[in-house]
């Protein structure tokens, strides 16, 4: 039985239809080009996603709440949509860390028999792989889009540089602000765990978050009071 992995919920589907969209146009346009165009997806998963769903029948108004079963459904990951694209990318280059997603991503090679030799599978950190490939490749002749979908906040600031650096790559990024960044920004900058701090200065690629997001003033009318403001959330004091 294929294996596949749960993640997301309607807002996934959306992003998916967004980066299928964006790769059809883009296909479109590099195929009347002269560059060898890849799609480089670095945090490719399984190739397909689990989504759970409560079970919706026409019927349901005769059930009672416990036999709605909660069943799962099975969409395609990022990995298959690409390789459906038309037209063709000259390159699909898949990586993904987890050795258990990795053994199922093999399993493209053969689901897409016709383009086995236009797909890469690397089984590796994303990270260390696209410094390597944007600093050690000739970007002249060549182009890619890069599809870059942590579950959390595996992208370090190096390698968004490396990627803008090669001025070669379209890079789409699910920037994790909400699920990373903003759990990390606690109220009190003091209270922060160090481990955190270099968390956060590796995505951000800098410490001047610190600066910029606990600024703390002192403004007074009726009477003086402190209000600590944080760039993401004006109104958290
Ligand atoms: C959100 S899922 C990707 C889903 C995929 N885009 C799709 O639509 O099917 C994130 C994947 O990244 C993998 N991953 C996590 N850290 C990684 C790293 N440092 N390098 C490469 N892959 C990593 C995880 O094992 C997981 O399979």
């Amino acid at each position: 039985m294929t294996e596949t992995h749960g993640f997301g919920g309607n807002w996934t589907e959306e992003k998916l239809k967004r980066v299928e969209k964006y790769l059809k146009a883009y296909a479109t346009i590099m195929n009347k080009q002269n560059f060898r165009f890849a799609y480089i997806d670095a945090f490719a998963g399984t190739g397909y996603r689990e989504e759970k769903k409560n079970k919706i029948d026409n019927q349901i108004f005769l059930f009672q709440q416990n036999d709605i079963k909660e069943i799962e459904t099975y969409s395609k990951g990022s990995a298959r949509i690409a390789l459906e694209i038309k037209p063709e990318f000259d390159k699909y280059i898949f990586i993904e860390k987890s050795r258990k997603n990795f053994t199922e991503l093999l399993k493209l090679k053969e689901a897409f028999k016709d383009k086995e030799k236009k797909i890469d599978l690397i089984n590796a950190d994303a990270n260390s792989w696209i410094i390597d490939r944007c600093n050690n490749y000739k970007w002249q002749d060549n182009r890619a889009v890069l599809f870059l979908d942590p579950y959390g906040m595996q992208v370090n600031w190096e390698t968004i540089k490396a990627i803008a650096d090669t001025e070669a790559i379209d890079l789409w990024y699910l920037f994790p602000l909400g699920i990373g960044v903003n759990r990390l920004l606690k109220k009190d900058a003091g209270k922060m765990p160090a481990s955190w701090e270099a968390k956060l200065d590796s995505i951000l690629g800098t410490n001047e978050w610190k600066e910029a997001f606990y600024n703390e003033g002192t403004y007074g009318t009726l009477s003086t009071f402190k209000l600590v403001r944080t760039m993401g959330s004006p109104g958290r004091c």
